[in-house]
């Protein structure tokens, strides 16, 4: 392989070559999944394909626009993968993608997908990760670097604020920067600067007034300058809404194509010299880098052991949300009888729907599964209980009678995919109210009742989970899904998942359910930063299963937190704590550490999750766990300042098992240097005497008299007002000139902090 030096070479040597209507042609697509190839200068197409829970390799679209794919991989969806919180097996499942990539001659696949579930509604939101940014981040970036480290790309998708169907290729958010970057940015930001993904895909939607594919702040200014990307920039397919402008915002590559209109419209604008060569040529070298990066290498494939890895991954993602008297696991061998329930437990529901839809190469189920795992002695039942959205009282009828003369009752329940798809949000948060009806009347004849779970997003189970003793949420679990929701049941795994976003008790409860999904072409990101647990924290509302919730057959204790007491900003912190499995059973725990902030200047939320790990421990060992946080773990994004900042403040460090549920949590002094806020004459004299610097400067100008004047408390009624009233009250108290000089002052050392930061 060449070196980056010779490539760049070679490169440059391309660009002196290529004509002008050969560089314009290389911007876009030359199909629906290729770029264009130059043979008279050996330049070859890449190949992409959709990602991100399998390869949708197209084969052939028929007259009515159906697909058909070539048949590979279904991992777990996004959510199901999030809920593993386990790094490795991302880079894993990246690993295995890449691999199939490789014996398909696809040099790019179109993912992941790191939007942040703004609400449970967003229809593709089994696609996307977690309500949380760090989380989300931390798994895509172990899932870009495994893909990467094969020498296959990703897309990092959508760029960004793609959290709706509705209205998606023209919808406008409506979002403050500060919610941007803390919320919805900081996913692409960690995973762009830490597994440097080939290329990132601009979003359909318009962010703050302008297309996210010819968004100069967004792309040349943030993802570019500021992030220090090199990659590709490339639309979602048929984003751009106007080519020169993308072009000029940092879009280089348009797919699908070929797309004649905008490749006449880039021509024009280089004739009128709107558009500048240069920044043509920006972009085929971006193009070029990536089409030399990617390697035509083909290899063949073990699919027996791909789904092998499919089905720990499910494993890993299996949560379980309640276990009353440790109904679960069960003991197939220790039972006369046992009824399977739901047409899912035979069809089951374990992928999305729409671009990122896969051909699985074999696909279990949930019956076929559990008929192999019990002895022929036990008696198994089966009663549909409902076929799609619909049931008839017979097949509830069928159900009961089964449910009733058995040991043990398996419902497999969920949300069909008519309900829930790329394309359309979903309507409301519950089960379709016939699986509700089912699941009710089960319960009333058998107490030993499992309820499985199959949607993409969260559910409200509110209506039945007082009478069901254990649920199990198997999320969209890919094609090997249900063999790894049966190890569950029957206790060969035992479960180690956790929620990646909060479970509501009622969709009113959630923070965006005033703005969702916006009228009249506009979205308003009102609750800003509250998003998820952010938000239920923080007002205090008990949600029907906390984020980060998940339990095990196993149990653990946590002690010993060692913390230092002081440090400096721009210091490490060292986080140090042990880990013991104090029950019966090997198992794995998801630690959680948060960090939340006593006085915040700026409202903050009630707790952010900051670092995770998934730990692995045998009956009785324990483990010391280590972690390090840096400045940005304390950081907020001052919008004023542009920047991120840490107050000097106390925090807390806490470390849970969920949101809700602390083990341990020590205090730490966060020294820093002094922020000093923006102030004008128009800002209260309060104000001014509140931020230090604001005072500082006020004393050396006004004497001391003024400032005891100022100071006293019975004087608010002048302090209240405006720096720029004080001239004129109480008979000149402060003259022009000083004021102006207050703010020049003021301004001119507000200014050295900043430079010196
Ligand atoms: C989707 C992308 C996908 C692309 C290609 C678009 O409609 O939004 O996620 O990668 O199609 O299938």
């Amino acid at each position: 392989m060449e070196n980056n030096i010779d490539i760049d070479k070679k490169i440059d040597e391309l660009i002196a070559e290529l004509t002008l209507e050969e560089k314009i042609k290389l911007c876009s697509g030359a199909s629906m999944w290729t770029t264009e190839e130059i043979k008279r200068l050996n330049i070859p197409a890449i190949v992409m394909s959709d990602g991100p829970h399998g390869l949708r390799y197209v084969v052939e679209i028929n007259e009515f626009g159906a697909t058909s794919n070539k048949k590979t991989t279904c991992f777990p969806t996004a959510s199901a993968l999030a809920s593993s919180w386990n790094k490795e097996l991302l880079y894993q499942v990246g690993e295995t993608l890449a691999e199939e990539a490789k014996s398909l001659g696809v040099n790019i696949i179109l993912g992941p997908g790191v939007n942040i579930k703004r609400s449970p509604l967003g229809g593709r939101n089994f696609e996307y990760f977690s309500e949380d940014p760090i989380l989300t981040a931390d798994l895509a970036s172990c899932f870009v670097k495994g893909v990467q480290d094969q020498g296959v790309g990703t897309s990092l998708k959508h760029y960004v604020c793609n959290n709706q169907e509705y209205k998606r290729f023209s919808v406008n958010v409506e979002v403050a920067e500060r919610a941007l970057r803390e919320i919805y940015l900081l996913a692409f930001e960690r995973v762009v600067k830490e597994a440097e993904p080939w290329t990132v895909m601009a979003a359909y939607n318009r962010v703050n007034g302008t297309p996210a594919t010819q968004n100069d702040y967004l792309l040349n200014q943030i993802l570019r300058a500021e992030w220090g990307y090199q990659g590709l920039v490339i639309s979602d397919w048929g984003a751009i809404h106007d080519r020169a402008a993308a072009l000029k915002s940092g879009l280089d590559l348009e797919m699908p194509g070929p797309s004649r209109v905008n490749k006449e419209k880039i021509q024009m604008q280089l004739d009128k010299k709107e558009l500048k060569e240069e920044i043509l040529n920006q972009s085929v070298k971006r193009v070029l880098k990536t089409v030399f990066k990617s390697s035509p290498e083909r290899i063949t494939v073990d699919y027996d052991q791909h789904d092998k890895i499919a089905q720990t991954a499910a494993e890993e993602s299996v949560v379980l949300l309640k276990n009353e008297n440790k109904l679960l696991p069960l003991d197939f061998n220790n039972m006369s009888s046992i009824t399977v329930i739901g047409e899912m437990a035979v069809n089951p529901r374990y992928q999305g729907n729409g671009s990122s839809k896969v051909t699985p190469y074999i696909l279990a189920d949930g019956l076929s599964e559990i008929k192999n795992s019990i002895p022929p002695a036990v008696e198994l039942n089966y009663a549909s209980g409902y076929n799609n959205d619909q049931n008839l009282e017979s097949q509830i009828d069928e159900a009961i009678k089964k449910a009733v003369k058995s040991d043990y009752v398996i419902i497999f329940a969920g949300i069909p995919e008519k309900f829930e798809s790329e394309g359309f949000d979903r309507k409301n948060i519950n089960l379709p109210e016939r699986q509700n009806k089912l699941i009710k009347a089960v319960a009333e004849v058998n107490k030993n009742l499992i309820v499985v779970l199959n949607n993409g997003s969260a559910v409200n189970i509110s209506d039945w989970i007082d009478k069901v003793p254990a649920v199990l949420e198997g999320w969209l679990p890919g094609q090997a899904g249900a063999k790894a929701i049966v190890n569950v049941i029957k206790g060969k795994v035992n479960p180690s998942g956790k929620l990646a976003e909060t479970f509501p008790l009622s969709l009113a409860h959630n923070p965006s359910y005033l703005n969702f999904p916006g009228v009249n072409e506009e979205v308003n990101y009102a609750e800003g930063i509250y998003v998820g647990y952010r938000y239920y924290e923080k007002k205090k509302i008990e949600p029907q299963f906390p984020f980060g919730h998940g339990l095990s057959y196993t149990e653990f204790e946590y002690t010993n937190l060692i913390l230092d007491k002081e440090v400096w900003a721009e210091d490490e912190v060292e986080v140090e704590f042990d880990l013991k499995n104090v029950g019966k059973l090997a198992g794995k725990e998801v630690i959680q550490l948060y960090v939340s902030q006593n006085n915040p200047y700026y409202d903050r939320p009630e707790k952010e999750l900051k670092k995770f790990k998934k730990v692995s421990l045998k009956p009785g060992e324990s483990e010391t766990i280590k972690f390090k946080l840096s400045y940005r773990d304390f950081a907020y994004f001052n919008p004023e300042l542009k920047d991120w900042v840490v107050e000097e403040d106390e925090y807390k460090i806490i470390i849970a098992s969920s949101v809700q549920d602390i083990r341990l949590s020590a205090a730490i002094k966060i020294k820093s240097k002094e922020i000093a806020h923006i102030l004008s004459t128009d800002d209260p004299v309060l104000d001014w005497l509140a931020e230090p610097l604001g005072k500082k400067v006020l004393a050396e100008i006004l004497s001391a008299e003024q400032m005891d004047y100022l100071e006293n408390e019975e004087n608010t009624y002048i302090t209240e007002r405006p720096l720029y009233r004080l001239d004129f009250l109480s008979d000149e108290l402060v003259s022009q000139q000083e004021i102006e000089k207050i703010v020049l002052n003021y301004n001119m050392l507000r200014g050295d902090y900043y430079s010196n930061k």
